[in-house]
């Protein structure tokens, strides 16, 4: 059973765009980035890594461009529903983000994911994937 670790406060997490923490892969020992996403007044949990390229992070580190409900890579312009992770526009339509079980409980999000371990608020500090690229789209 995993060991549930309060990430953040429900407060924490923007209408608007995303949260990001950093957690540790228990089998690999990596680092890697999650992001809570609310919608409708429900948090969801993703990798915070394109489905096109992956390594690609969603966020680069301040909050994910969003299009009402849809995640957006400002990379090649992929959406990602924000509720279900489905691409539904996009080079890799039809892929599916990487869910990260959440519990949300009196105001506060707690990981429950048997595969990670929280580390930090913020990004990675050994994830060798992209910060900054982005492409030429405007949004
Ligand atoms: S890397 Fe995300 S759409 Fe290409």
């Amino acid at each position: 059973m995993a060991i549930r670790r309060a990430v953040a406060s429900v407060d924490d997490v923007p209408t608007e765009t995303t949260y990001l923490f950093t957690v540790r892969d228990t089998d690999s020992g990596e680092e890697r980035e999650v992001i809570l996403v609310e919608i409708d007044g429900r948090i969801h949990a993703w990798l915070n890594y394109c489905q096109h390229y992956t390594h690609i992070k969603i966020d680069k580190g301040s909050g994910a461009e969003m299009r009402g409900n849809a995640l957006i890579c400002e990379n090649h312009g992929a959406y990602f529903e924000s509720d279900t992770g489905y691409c539904n526009f996009g080079p890799c339509e039809g892929a599916y983000l990487n869910a990260v079980e959440i519990e949300v409980e009196d105001g506060v999000v707690y990981l429950t994911d048997d595969r990670y371990e929280f580390v930090r608020k913020g990004p990675a500090e050994s994830d060798e994937t992209d910060l900054e690229s982005r492409s030429n789209y405007k949004f």
